[in-house]
């Protein structure tokens, strides 16, 4: 079973899919996670809902992050976050795999459980579980007083407004910057200067206007997907930053295109998946301007060897790629946020080309509340 969305009580605002629509709004739904919540006093930002005090947050050693589908991808960035900002050592973890090993659970880690909808049957029973072992469990979660919301003891509200399109972009990328606060949050009562707290919150507050800066480019990566939909397959890699946002893209293509797509960490093509490359499975590389760019210029140079065709998101012009989508620079913390937006534009455009449904892909749904 599935939660059906009462479609019709949501305007489409003049586009033709939710999707569209939702991929729209981005610049405007960042800027409602990001609202009343930033404390340029101390540096940091507040969070009414988190439910845990200064002494509780440096008590924290570990930090799980679990979630499924994109919330898991956003969870990836989430962790990277964390670990960068607040030096606490954190990661995600898919939460159906996560409930179904008898995880050791420890009460010295904070679990922060991610969903849209906050009704994922598998994201809930993890939660159920972890709360009957007596742990400490956050939600970040989009759909307010949800299951998930009343069931973890605290959490941070994504903002991102109804997404009915069964496949997230604008609540992934709230998500994104939702996990931004929190980092920044734990960073400022741990270790974190003033200088970066200030160096941070400056580039959050730029996102709004880099989003609406990207998503006007519209018309050119329409182009690109007119281009690249005819693939076999696409390869999409990244690394550190980058990997988690090749993830997510590979997820979104395959969702909405139906065009197989596999996500790779950069340094890892060469261990296996290089011997797929050739001209038919075209590789999108995400390629920061961070201090991995040479170790990334190098692998698209391994692909080029190899005749793949190469599209890059960049913050400048790849010479190796075929096609560079530039995106504006932020911090290098924050750079994961808005690389994704314009492969969101990408997987959507692919699937418009190929004539999919794209609010409603086959065999997906919005919401999977069963097991
Ligand atoms: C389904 C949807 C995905 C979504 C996942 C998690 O599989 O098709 O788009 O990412 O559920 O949903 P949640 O509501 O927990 O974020």
């Amino acid at each position: 079973t599935t939660v059906e969305w009462e479609v019709e009580s949501y305007d489409m605002g003049g586009h033709d899919t939710y999707m569209h629509k939702e991929i729209s709004e981005q610049a405007d739904a960042v800027d409602r996670v990001l609202r009343g919540r930033i404390d340029d006093r101390f540096s940091t930002v507040h969070l009414g809902g988190l439910n845990l005090d200064a002494r509780e947050a440096r008590a924290v050693r570990r930090v799980k992050i679990l979630g499924c589908g994109s919330a898991y991808h956003a969870g990836q960035i989430g962790a990277q976050m964390i670990e960068e900002l607040a030096r606490v050592p954190a990661d995600a973890e898919p939460a159906s795999e996560f409930r179904y090993r008898n995880a050791v659970v420890d009460p010295d880690t904070l679990y922060i459980a991610v969903s849209q909808s906050g009704e994922t049957y598998d994201t809930l029973a993890a939660v159920q579980e972890l709360k009957r072992k007596g742990a400490r469990v956050l939600g970040v979660v989009n759909v307010v007083g949800s299951a998930i919301a009343r069931e973890t003891d605290g959490g941070v509200y994504v903002h991102a407004g109804p997404e009915v399109c069964v496949v997230s972009t604008k609540c992934f990328t709230n998500t994104a910057v939702a996990f931004a606060l929190l980092a920044l949050h734990l960073g400022r009562i741990r270790d974190l200067s003033v200088a970066d707290g200030k160096r941070i919150i400056a580039g959050l507050r730029r996102l709004p206007e880099q989003i609406a800066g990207i998503l006007r480019d519209e018309e050119r990566i329409a182009e690109l997907a007119g281009e690249y939909a005819n693939a076999k397959s696409m390869m999409f890699v990244g690394r550190v930053r980058g990997f988690p946002v090749a993830r997510e893209a590979s997820l979104k293509l395959k969702e909405v295109s139906y065009v197989h797509a596999e996500a790779y960490p950069a340094s890892e093509l060469k261990h296996g998946p290089l011997a797929l490359i050739e001209p038919a499975v075209p590789t999108v590389a995400v390629v920061p301007d961070d201090d991995l760019l040479e170790k990334n210029r190098a692998t698209l140079e391994e692909i080029k060897a190899r005749s793949g065709r190469i599209l890059a998101v960049a913050h400048r012009e790849q010479e190796k790629a075929d096609h560079t989508i530039v995106v504006p620079k932020n911090e290098d913390e924050l750079d994961p946020v808005l690389m994704g937006i314009p492969l969101q534009l990408l997987a959507y455009h692919s699937a418009l080309a190929l004539g999919r449904d794209i609010d409603k892909p086959r065999n997906l749904a919005k919401s999977v509340t069963v097991e």
